[in-house]
């Protein structure tokens, strides 16, 4: 069974997500590529998908809601799991819905997971700095990779079902 771990990430705490989702899937047997949403040529070689996106203003990265969207059709035949990672502080009062919800029924999702992310000031562009000041949201590395271990065991668990169908 082939799984495509991918991922959209602007400052790289999305990636090391993906990465440590790809790592956890690969050290149980599956066979597992890890790639940004931006690099991925083509879904038809995998059987299943783990595909996660940072969340800017609500919306998750364009290459990643991209890749979702654009194969549609095709994901929504296979198996998908979906996660956004972001930080509660950024949202804006009455942000409720965001894109990744709507991506994830387009696509029947078997799942959609939240996970929080990191926040790194310095590093930030002149504008995202103007709206970070504004919010003031606590800055630093939020990732619960304990959490994101445990999530990753229970999509391995369901794969493992889903191969013996
Ligand atoms: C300008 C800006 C806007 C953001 N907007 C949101 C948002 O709407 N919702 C959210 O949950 N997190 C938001 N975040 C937090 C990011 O999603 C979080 O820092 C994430 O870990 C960044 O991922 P990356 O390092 O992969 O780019 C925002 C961060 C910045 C800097």
């Amino acid at each position: 069974m082939k799984i495509l771990v991918a991922t959209g990430s602007k400052y790289g705490s999305t990636r090391e997500v993906g990465e440590s989702i790809a790592a956890e899937l690969s050290a149980v047997g599956f066979d597992v590529d890890c790639a940004d949403a931006a690099d991925v040529q083509g879904v038809h070689f995998y059987d299943a998908f783990v595909i996660g996106s940072a969340v800017y203003g609500g919306l998750w990265r364009r290459d990643a809601s991209a890749l979702v969207s654009d194969n549609a059709e095709e994901l929504r035949h296979r198996d998908v799991w979906l996660f956004s990672v972001g930080m509660a502080g950024v949202k804006t009062p009455g942000q409720q819905t965001t894109e990744a919800t709507q991506l994830a029924s387009l696509v029947g999702a078997r799942e959609l997971r939240h996970f929080d992310g990191a926040l790194d000031y310095e590093r930030l562009n002149m504008g995202e700095k103007a709206i970070i000041r504004a919010l003031n949201p606590p800055k630093g590395d939020f990732r619960d990779f304990a959490a994101i271990r445990d999530w990753s065991q229970s999509v391995a668990t369901e794969l493992r079902a889903v191969a013996a169908l």
